[in-house]
């Protein structure tokens, strides 16, 4: 058949959705193509086709939330969030679908297992309260900028097919401080009235109004205003606050949320898996991937993703081939503007000006890279790898007595 194997590439794109309709249509091709006799493009589309009935027997079912543990009148775009009276701001966002257009977060697998665990709960009550136990309904996100955060949010909510009332708290807090409180109550009001996920973000915007020493009765009210409004939501729906300063919470708020979920910085294995993401539609080799991760060190997802678009410009303009010497001589010349770790023996600094070190490092660091794809992305021989490792071992060595002999 002419043109199959675009035709091909097409049905798997849309087996990757689950819409019945498209399935149905392959499936007539697939029916087509036999009485035309095509036999290998009939075995094709059958692979397809069975390849997607397994990867959706996989995905987590979709199990709508019970009505009992999220109530309230049905999210439309027609219902407008509350405004604040002075400046006419609308004191939230209302978004129903959370999940479109977003990626997929990409968590530490530790981290996985704890969302996946609050999610079967929210999803799982009617189980739960079978053995007499509610589920928790609150969540705290809390840790450094771009890790993810409210991209996980909103996944949360996306995940729950729920729709989201979005305030961001540094915009509620009004230079008005009377009216913050006022803020507060209406948007409770608003979110308690609607079936949905409230998603307190920058939350500790409202902490950092304690600094302000002309204030301290009037923030007091707010801040128990908020206490409150927790209070009397812990019955009615699901709240996800987020704050980049756990530090800056106090504890009578920080108590009022029973779930507490930290996002660190990814580690190697997570960096890997987000450039990858990432860096599509690049096929990269692993060994690639994982000397490029190594490269950036403790960054967030947030700075990761911002390496990996910078990459793909570098390589698309540059017209740079994408084999494993061309990526890493790419990454060479972004390193220096991507104000990366610039402690003396960082993995990016090495990189660039000291490449024996940066052998010896990599090699030291147990993320598993062989010499021989070393020699192919620093094009250099084997053995000028080997001398490099031997080199960084003496000379660690050397500075080890160094330091002791001080
Ligand atoms: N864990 C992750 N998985 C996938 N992408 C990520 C992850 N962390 C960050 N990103 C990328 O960084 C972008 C910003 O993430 P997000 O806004 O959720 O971070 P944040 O923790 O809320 O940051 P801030 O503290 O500045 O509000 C995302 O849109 C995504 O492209
Ligand atoms: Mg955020």
């Amino acid at each position: 058949m002419e043109h199959f194997a675009v035709i091909q590439t097409l049905c798997r794109i849309g087996l990757e959705g689950s819409d019945p309709r498209f399935r149905k249509q392959v499936e007539r091709l697939r029916d087509r193509l036999r009485s035309a006799s095509d036999q290998k493009a009939v075995a094709a589309l059958d692979r397809l086709l069975v390849g997607a009935t397994s990867e959706h027997g996989l995905a987590p079912s979709v199990v709508e939330v019970s009505r009992t543990l999220v109530t309230g009148d049905e999210l439309t775009s027609n219902v407008h969030p509350p405004s604040d009276r002075e400046t006419s701001v609308p004191l939230a966002e209302v978004i129903l679908e959370p999940g479109a257009g977003k990626p997929a977060p990409i968590f530490t697998e530790t981290l996985q297992l704890a969302l996946d665990a609050m999610l079967d709960e929210w999803k799982r009550v009617e189980t739960l309260r079978a053995m007499g136990v509610e589920p928790s309904r609150s969540c705290l996100i809390y840790g450094p900028p771009g890790t993810g955060k409210t991209l996980t949010a909103f996944w949360l909510a996306e995940q729950l097919h729920l729709p989201i009332v979005n305030a961001r708290i540094d915009g509620l807090v009004s230079s008005f401080l009377g009216t913050t409180a006022r803020n507060i109550a209406n948007l409770f009001a608003f979110a308690n009235r609607y079936r949905c996920v409230l998603v307190l973000d920058e939350f500790d915007a409202l902490a950092k109004m304690r600094d302000d020493p002309h204030e301290v009765g009037e923030i007091k009210r707010v801040v128990n205003t908020l206490l409150q409004n927790l209070d009397s939501r812990a019955g009615t729906g699901l709240t996800i606050a987020i704050t980049n300063h756990d530090s800056l919470l106090d504890s009578a708020v920080w108590r009022r949320f029973e779930n507490h979920i930290r996002i660190d910085l990814p580690d190697q294995r997570t960096r890997v898996a987000m450039l990858e993401n990432f860096l599509r539609p690049l096929s990269i080799d692993e060994d690639v991937i994982k000397t490029l991760a190594f490269i950036v060190g403790h960054r967030s997802g947030s700075y990761l993703k911002n390496f990996a678009d910078s990459l793909k410009r570098v390589l698309v303009l540059g017209n740079v081939e994408v084999s494993a010497a061309g990526i890493i001589r790419a990454a060479r010349t972004l390193v220096p503007r991507m104000s990366l770790e610039n402690g003396i023996s960082s993995p990016a600094r090495l990189f660039v000006h000291d490449e024996s070190s940066f052998v010896g490092a990599l090699l030291e660091s147990g993320i598993g890279i062989r010499q021989a794809s070393l020699a192919e992305m620093l094009e250099v021989s084997q053995s000028t790898i080997s001398r490099y490792s031997r080199e960084f071992t003496t000379r660690t060595a050397n500075e080890e007595v160094a330091v002791h002999a001080e």
